[in-house]
């Protein structure tokens, strides 16, 4: 059975996207798994690293997976140009979407935050693992994606609000997870796009994360490099253009930890 996986945190631009597609991309190319990267976003920005996003057919999103009982699910998945590697793209109206948008009377939960789960749930037999790509927002969507994960990854950048970030959604799950509806695992914080480490300031902000987080950060950091957004301009993720680069090695091994984690 497919394990899913949610990158998430209400932080904008701490790395959640570039992380999502570059540890399904290793997951696929390097463990050899069926992938299937969902983008929950509307920013569709993972889907924009793995594919052209000129190619997506506005009816066959997740919005329209999402939003129409009737959808079939197999109309919304793109392959990519690495093998293994599935994607559902993201659609902006992503952005908006709320309870208000489901008749609960025509779905089978009361609850509408489990109708995405309900709408992805028969691909567990279909993929190895299936990554969630969340949006930097505590929103309808962003809890849909919470109960319709097994395991979450918080990536985080090393700044002095990022504890405020990483301790939401913390709170989010935990409360969460006191319903029959959720049984999400922790699978850790990804600390990312780290600037050079030895500045006094970088170390204050290490020591602070490491004060509340200590053993719940991944052991391996992602350093920063401008070949990341290279990458994304050419639709790959970094891993796949260059496995030797610095960024490409810690997802590696980031990756590995995820597998023993989640697993
Ligand atoms: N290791 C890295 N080195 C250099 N740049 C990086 C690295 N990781 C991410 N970036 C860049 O930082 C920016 C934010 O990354 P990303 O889109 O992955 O974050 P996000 O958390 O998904 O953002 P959002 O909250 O908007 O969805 C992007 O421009 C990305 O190219
Ligand atoms: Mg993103």
């Amino acid at each position: 059975m497919g394990n899913i996986i949610v990158f998430i945190n209400h932080k904008g631009g701490v790395g959640k996207s570039t992380s999502a597609t570059n540890v399904a991309a290793i997951l696929a190319s390097k463990f050899g798994k069926k992938v299937l990267v969902i983008d929950c976003d509307g920013q569709k920005n993972s889907s924009s690293k793995i594919i052209d996003i000129k190619d997506i057919d506005s009816n066959k999103s997740l919005y329209s997976l999402w939003t129409k009982r009737e959808f079939r699910v197999t109309d919304a998945i793109y392959t990519t140009n690495m093998k293994n590697l599935f994607l559902i793209p993201g659609d902006t109206r992503l952005h908006n979407l709320g309870d208000s948008d489901f008749d609960i009377l025509e779905e089978d939960v009361l609850n509408p935050r489990l109708i995405l789960k309900e709408r992805i749930k028969r691909l567990k037999r279909a993929f190895d693992y299936i990554i969630l790509d969340s949006q930097p927002s505590l929103s309808f969507v962003t809890y849909s994606t919470l109960y319709a994960a097994d395991s979450y990854i918080i990536p985080t950048d090393m700044d002095p609000d990022s504890n405020i970030g990483i301790r939401a959604i913390k709170r989010v799950v935990a409360t969460l997870n006191k319903t029959k509806s959720a049984k999400i695992k922790d699978a850790g914080i990804l600390i990312c796009n780290l600037a050079k480490a030895n500045s006094s300031t970088m170390k204050d902000l290490r020591a602070d994360l490491d004060a509340e987080f200590g053993d719940q950060i991944l052991p391996v950091s992602i350093p920063s490099d401008v070949r990341v957004k290279g990458a994304s301009k050419k639709k790959t993720p970094i891993y796949c253009l260059s496995p030797g680069n610095p960024v490409s090695k810690a997802y590696l091994k980031a990756t590995s930890h995820i597998i023993e984690v989640t697993s």
